[in-house]
């Protein structure tokens, strides 16, 4: 299976200017890597949706937002639904960062309905689940994760699994440096398969692609995503350099 390299911006590229830039430099340095068994999705902030899947369809990257609605239409002022990510060219929509339940509230109640509305608008979810430090250090965090999963995937039938993609991001690792050792990440990716078997069956699921998200760069890609056996990571600060960004993606599928 290809591994899957995502970028998530955040509320960054403020400028037209800076989104020119990152393309070009993204475009550029596309062209210097072997592809060969990796999958590109870089997730911008919406205004720059249209723009991005014009400009990097010749690259083969596909482009994902950060966020939708639950709503497919309406009254519904300051949101953006699945189906007109779908009319866009989009293809990914992450769903359920920890910044969304942090500091927006979102729960995974909140991200099932989007789970469900990316689905049926035909998009390929990434969903995103960790513990907190807390919960962590308290023996809870098989608990959390499987609080997480049943929640958010609740009424996700057997055969629409094709469209998830689980992202692995202890929350605590998330934009701070401090990272899980990979035993720790594979025992949270062998936890997830476990939690995911039970509620689908163990041969349903191994099709289901598992990422690691939490301060990835090019000097921790081997030990959180290679060593422990994930399908791809998801990648913050990092995805905003597109030269370290790519290097990453190279790291993970061993195009080096
Ligand atoms: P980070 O962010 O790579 O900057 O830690 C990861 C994420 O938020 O998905």
């Amino acid at each position: 299976m290809e591994k899957l390299l995502i970028g998530n911006h955040k509320m960054n590229l403020l400028t037209l200017a800076e989104r020119d830039n990152y393309l070009s430099s993204l475009n550029a340095e596309t062209q210097r890597i072997s592809r060969q068994d990796l999958e590109i999705v870089v997730c911008p902030a919406f205004v720059h949706l249209e723009k991005f899947v014009q400009e990097l369809s010749g690259a083969n990257i596909r482009v994902g937002a950060q966020n939708s609605s639950a709503e497919v239409r309406g009254s519904f002022t300051g949101e953006v639904s699945a189906s007109m990510l779908k009319a866009l060219g989009v293809s990914h929509v992450i769903v359920g960062h920890s910044e969304r339940r942090m500091l927006f509230g979102e729960t995974s109640k909140d991200f099932n309905a989007k789970v469900r509305a990316v689905i049926a608008a035909g998009l390929n979810a990434v969903y995103c689940v960790g513990e907190s430090r807390d919960q962590r250090g308290s023996g809870e965090m098989a608990a959390a994760l499987e609080r997480q999963l049943s929640e958010g995937l609740q009424e996700v039938a057997v055969s629409q699994l094709d469209r998830i993609i689980i992202a692995y991001e202890p929350i605590w690792a998330v934009g701070s440096d401090e990272i899980p050792r990979t035993d720790e990440v594979m025992e949270a990716r062998i936890l997830i398969r476990k939690i995911l078997a039970k509620i689908y069956g163990l041969e349903k699921v191994s099709g289901v692609r598992i990422l690691y998200g939490g301060s990835v760069k090019v000097a921790t890609a081997k030990q959180l995503c290679v060593d422990p056996g994930m399908d791809g990571v998801l990648v913050g600060r990092e995805s905003l350099i597109p030269r370290e960004f790519l290097k990453i993606g190279e790291i993970i599928s061993k195009n080096m």
